[in-house]
């Protein structure tokens, strides 16, 4: 197979490409990325020469360079990650999110469409797999303010902190009901995807998942600005009161299940990616203060004065939580780590990687691209 992954230098596309090619030694993972601010190829290094892997330097929108790609690189698959990722961005930039998540998601499935269709098996063995969020299906009351125990068993939710803040959850089902100027775009580029499966018959496949953490997150969302904040002593600006909750998960365990959908999900299906584990922003915070100042054998919560309130985010939504019920009975999937080891791994990775934070903070990083190919 040869696989068109989309987006593959970001935080979640580097890890599925790192997944894909070593994995896959059959396969030709093709890593088309733009490489905005938030596109790394560092984030790759360990892969970058692989026999089996390919670096594409295009911007989605550019139809014609994509749909020459799909028939240089006689791609069979898609997993589609690029797009604008960061809420805040698109408050302040909105056209950007549409361009990017709406029109470029548009120009990947007309350039598959018209290629597969030019083939003689058509669809047959095809595969367009396109990575949503949680975001698109809106916001959830916090109508549980202290937090029960849910009523689920997975190996995730068995860690002591696990608790359900509302007694609703995002179904499969839940209708759309987006409210940020990204969710927007996302939920459009889904819709997108679905009606070339409805209209075409194209073999599409939507996952929508929750807040993923882990190594090669861009510092500008929570969990990596915090750390790298802490670790400076700088101050932490807490949105609100810190009320809001996320559900999160380890990102290589959103990649194992992007793994198994791709391969196993069926076609026309959507699935819903989590791992049953709601955090209050203040209480994550907290565990990151608490984490970081033990690793840097400073004085336990001697950082917790950095904690700042400032305006809350325009739209701010409430509670997000998956119901990933369907992935886990379908498809055997479940997160492999709890909550408290992969914050462990993360903080330690943000620590014993401060070049790779100075990098992207500085802006560096950026150079990295043109010093590679200058040197070919
Ligand atoms: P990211 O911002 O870290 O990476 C996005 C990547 O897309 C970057 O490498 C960037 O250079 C590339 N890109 C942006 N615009 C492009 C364009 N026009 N053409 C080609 N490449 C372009 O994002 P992420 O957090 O890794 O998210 C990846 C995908 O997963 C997104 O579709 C996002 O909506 C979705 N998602 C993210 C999360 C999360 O918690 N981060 C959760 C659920 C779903
Ligand atoms: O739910 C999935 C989504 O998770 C993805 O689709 C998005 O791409 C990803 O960015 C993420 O969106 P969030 O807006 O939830 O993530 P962020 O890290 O920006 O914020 C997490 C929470 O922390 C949110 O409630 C806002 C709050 N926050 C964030 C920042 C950056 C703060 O309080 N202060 C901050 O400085």
């Amino acid at each position: 197979m040869n696989i068109l992954i989309t987006g593959g230098a970001g935080f979640i596309g580097s890890h599925v490409v790192r997944l894909f090619v070593n994995k896959y030694p059959q396969y030709k993972i093709i890593n088309v990325d733009k490489l905005t601010y938030a596109g790394n190829l560092a984030n790759l290094r360990d892969i970058e020469s692989a026999p089996n892997y390919k670096f594409v330097r295009a911007d989605i929108c550019d139809f014609d360079t994509i749909y020459s790609l799909f028939q240089t690189e006689q791609i069979d698959g898609v997993i589609h990650l690029a797009a604008e990722s960061h809420v805040d961005r698109s408050i302040k930039d909105p056209f950007t999110f549409a361009r990017t998540n709406v029109m470029g998601t548009l120009s990947v499935l007309q350039a598959a469409k018209l290629y597969w269709e030019s083939l003689p098996e058509g669809f047959e063995g095809k595969r367009f797999y396109h990575i949503s969020t949680d975001e698109v299906y809106g916001a959830l009351e916090l109508t549980n303010p202290e937090g029960v125990k849910p009523p689920f068993t997975t190996k995730a939710s068995s860690g002591e902190h696990h608790l359900a803040y509302g007694t609703d959850f995002f179904y499969e089902t839940t209708k759309y009901n987006p409210h940020s100027p990204y969710s927007a775009s996302k939920a459009s580029s889904d819709h997108f995807v679905r009606a070339f499966h409805d209209t075409y018959g194209m073999p599409t496949i939507v996952t929508n998942c929750s807040n993923n953490y882990g190594p090669y997150q861009f510092p500008e969302k929570l969990i990596p600005l915090f750390i790298n904040n802490i670790r400076h002593r700088k101050p932490l600006p807490v949105y609100g009161k810190g009320e809001n909750v996320r559900d999160w998960l380890y990102v290589e365990d959103h990649a194992r299940a992007i793994d198994l959908i791709f391969h196993q999900g069926k076609v026309a299906e959507t699935y819903n990616i989590g791992g049953f584990n709601e955090w209050k922003n203040i209480d994550i915070v907290r565990v990151l203060i608490l984490t970081v100042d033990r690793l840097l054998s400073r004085a336990e919560g001697e950082d917790l004065d950095l904690i700042t309130y400032v305006t809350d985010r325009a739209g701010h939504d409430m509670r997000y939580a998956i119901d990933s019920t369907k992935l886990q009975r379908e498809l055997g999937w479940e997160p492999s780590l709890q909550f408290e080891q992969g914050i462990e791994k993360t903080v330690r990775w943000y620590l014993d990687n401060q070049e790779w934070l100075d990098n992207v903070t500085s802006g560096d990083y950026q150079l990295y691209y043109e010093k590679m190919y200058a040197n070919r």
